[in-house]
């Protein structure tokens, strides 16, 4: 009896003592025994120094002397090794303990090698192109000196008004949680120290894409069975692949903003989820939170602590107020000890109180930085983010020596192809379409005109022109404009209009409450439309737009969001038919504005309304539109036609443990080359509460030559069914599933197959 006790305290010990080996870090132990409560505080102090930088200065007096005083954990909007190794020399070499500084960054979609917008990068289905574009991102940004970056955003969106949809993976939770992991793999690599990774933060926890009315940092109030079935698991795929942090959202949750939300990052994140990295708030969304009515500086500050937020981006109420905090007992030293060794644990982590200037190498920027093999990964990446959304008789692709009219506000811009939160990259370094035609097509005869502004109106366009100017309202009538391009167009075979959104349209505070193509550039549309030739729509934006009258013209139009640094060579490819469209959209396009949110995973409702879109009274459906999207989730077509033969299952009952394969045969019966991407979506029949009509559970992206038919078979388990049910509990529940394998969310199901016990 003795002896069992001893074996089993024994056993405890070691077992306690290894949960300590993994969470005290020597190193990290030793630096928080020698800090001071003031030096704790620094360390939970995020900064930029703003336009410092840009005019040549490494930071701003006031930030110097923060660095220097142990008032500073970490630093955002310095870049280039030497600014860098400057900025760590002040905190190693001149603050008292000599802790080198997390340096962020936000690498939203590139570095300097600019890679379409992240909703355009969502739309190849592509993960390991997703995860590829993340690793150069990694390499450029760390030879520059960054070591933490500011991405990936995982919010879903399911409202276009919202200009940030830009910055996601569209509406789906599934696709979203690929996605979420690509893009942290991508970033951290395997080994956090290596001088070409990242941190990588996982924003904006959460339901950020939720926000009421699409207007930005708007509030948000979801019940919980919504936000852990449709809205939470990219946030959590994210931190199952390792995340390194978290950056909390500025909107309300529940009544309580994120970043004072114990909730959401102490019970959900750190708790439910078990992660064990650092999160930091957004740009003073800490001193938000008294606008928000949480109370004064202070009190928000002990709030966010208390909560568990471990860094304060900008806004200083930690290092202002938590020192007056501690000492009327409001928060515990032990919180902000806890928040100091996330932080000192991520420095650990990145290699960097081993080595300070790891990522100062002054030799990288010129070997790693806008290389060669960089900018064609852009161009590939390019290509396949763009969707054909509408094919007019074979109009596409066009031949290399043909006479064409390229014309539109887009046709030869530089300053609207990188597309939102791209501050890292230079637009001049951008291939407008004009010379990718001529690139791709030297023998094509092409003549160009402007033809209409982005848009006419000056209020608007000072709006949409505060990082630069990307809507220019030129000194010519928008009548003349418009007789220019149709000069042009006379002697041209076809018309290529190139149209749509300026950068900053979409992105952050770029909401709309229209989303059709501003009025200038519809009239050009319609009076090219109106020559009876050929034309084909190039159409730009950062979000799905409402088209519902140029989907009924007689034209081709091909989506191409924005396409980053190589847009023009990438349009190019597509055009002349080198490379064949495979996009497929990961956000559904509404008919009007009216109908948002619109989103393929809605519920049926008591009362669903017709199949056949009749309106029927006492139905769930509108008395001026249908219910129907313009272009479902999911949706996209290519130059060549694929078939889907027959869906078969290996077997019609799933049991708990067990897998089924679901098998088909997709053929390309059209005259091109090219790739599928191959959906399938289950429903559930019934549950213990009420599930969506459909769910994209899994997908492959098939190349198929003309002619060439491929087996594709997805194998599902019991557990690629479970949803959360009202205790907010991950289960399936035994009874009949329906699905169907497609290569658009907008198709009847197939088949059955039952989950038994
Ligand atoms: C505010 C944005 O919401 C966030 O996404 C970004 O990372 C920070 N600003 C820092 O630039």
């Amino acid at each position: 009896m003795r002896r069992i006790y001893l074996i089993l305290g024994l056993t405890i010990c070691t077992a306690a003592s290894v949960l300590q080996a993994q969470a005290q870090i020597p190193e990290v132990e030793e630096l928080l025994s020698k800090m001071t409560l003031e030096e704790k505080i620094g360390q939970l102090n995020l900064v930029t120094p703003g336009g410092g930088v840009a005019t040549g200065s490494v930071v701003s007096e006031d930030v110097e002397a923060k660095i220097k005083e142990g008032n500073v954990g970490g630093i955002f909007g310095v870049s280039s090794p030497e600014k860098v190794r400057q900025a760590q020399k002040l905190a190693v070499e001149n603050s008292r303990l000599g802790i080198p500084l997390l340096i962020g960054s936000d690498v939203i979609h590139g570095y300097k090698t600019t890679f379409p917008i992240p909703l355009g990068l969502s739309s190849s289905w592509d993960m390991d192109l997703i995860k590829e574009t993340a690793q150069i991102a990694a390499k450029e940004a760390t030879a520059d000196g960054i070591n933490w970056n500011f991405s990936p955003m995982v919010d879903i969106a399911r409202d276009p008004r919202w200009g940030r949809i830009a910055e996601g993976a569209g509406e789906d939770p599934y696709l979203g949680s690929q996605v979420a992991r690509a893009m942290v793999e991508g970033y951290q690599g395997e080994d956090f120290s290596a001088p070409n990774t990242m941190l990588a933060t996982v924003k904006h926890l959460a339901l950020y894409g939720a926000v009421e009315a699409g207007r930005d940092y708007n509030s948000v109030d979801m019940s919980k069975i919504k936000m852990f079935n449709e809205y939470l698991p990219p946030y959590k795929a994210a931190v199952d692949a390792g995340v390194a942090s978290a950056m909390t959202s500025f909107n309300d949750i529940h009544g309580v903003p994120a970043s004072g939300n114990k909730w959401l990052i102490t019970d959900l994140l750190r708790e439910r989820w078990g992660f064990d990295g650092f999160v930091v708030s957004d740009y003073t969304s800490v001193n938000e939170m008294i606008a928000h009515g949480m109370g004064d500086l202070q009190d928000v500050s002990a709030l966010a602590i208390n909560a568990g937020l471990d860094m304060d981006m900008v806004g200083e109420g930690f290092l202002t107020t938590l020192k007056k905090s501690v000492e009327e007992g409001k928060v515990s030293e032990e919180q902000i000890t806890k928040a100091v060794r996330r932080i000192l644990e991520a420095k650990h982590k990145l290699g960097l109180l081993d080595n300070p200037y790891l990522y100062s190498d002054e030799s990288r920027p010129e070997k790693d930085i806008l290389t060669e093999e960089n900018r064609s990964i852009a161009r590939k990446a390019a290509r396949r983010s763009f969707v054909l959304l509408k094919k007019h008789k074979n109009t596409l692709p066009l031949s290399k020596d043909a006479k064409i009219a390229l014309v539109g506000p887009m046709a030869n811009n530089k300053n609207n192809m990188l597309g939102t939160w791209a501050p890292t990259g230079n637009p001049e370094l951008s291939v407008p379409i004009l010379e990718g035609l001529r690139n791709v097509a030297p023998q094509a005869e092409i003549t160009y005109a402007k033809g209409a502004n982005i848009s006419n109106d000056s209020v608007f366009a000072d709006k949409v022109n505060v990082f630069g100017p990307r809507i220019e309202i030129s000194e010519k009538s928008p009548e003349a404009m418009i007789e220019e391009a149709l000069e042009v167009s006379r002697g041209a075979d076809v018309i290529v209009a190139a149209v749509g959104e300026a950068t900053e349209m979409s992105g952050e505070a770029a909401s709309r409450t229209s989303l059709s193509i501003p009025e200038s550039q519809k009239k050009l549309i319609r009076a090219l439309v109106k020559t009876g030739k050929p034309v084909v729509l190039v159409l730009m934006s950062g979000r799905p737009l409402v088209i519902e009258e140029e989907m009924q013209m007689p034209v081709s139009i091909l989506q191409v969001w924005h396409p980053g640094v190589e847009a023009g060579n990438a349009i190019a490819d597509v055009i002349f038919g080198d490379y064949n469209p495979s996009g497929k959209l990961t956000a559904t396009w509404p008919r009007n504005v009216g109908q948002i949110p619109i989103y393929y995973r809605m519920k049926t409702t008591g009362r669903p309304a017709p199949e056949s879109g009749e309106f029927q009274k006492f139905k769930s459906n509108y008395l001026d539109s249908p219910n129907s999207p313009l272009l479902p989730f999911g949706y996209g077509l290519s130059y060549t036609n694929f078939e889907y033969g027959e869906t078969k299952i290996s077997d019609n009952k799933l049991s708990k443990g067990g897998t089924i394969t679901i098998t088909t045969t997709v053929t390309n019966t059209g005259a091109y080359d090219g790739a599928e991407v191959v959906q399938l979506y289950t429903h559930d029949k019934v549950r213990s509460i009420t599930p969506p009509k459909k769910e994209l559970k899994a997908f492959k992206k098939i190349l198929l030559e003309k002619g060439e038919s491929k087996k594709v078979s997805f194998e599902i388990s019991a557990e690629d069914l479970k949803f959360y049910n009202a205790n907010l509990e991950f289960v399936v529940e035994p009874g009949e599933f329906e699905f169907f394998v497609a290569g658009s969310s907008d198709h009847q199901f197939t088949g059955t197959f039952t989950v038994v016990e």
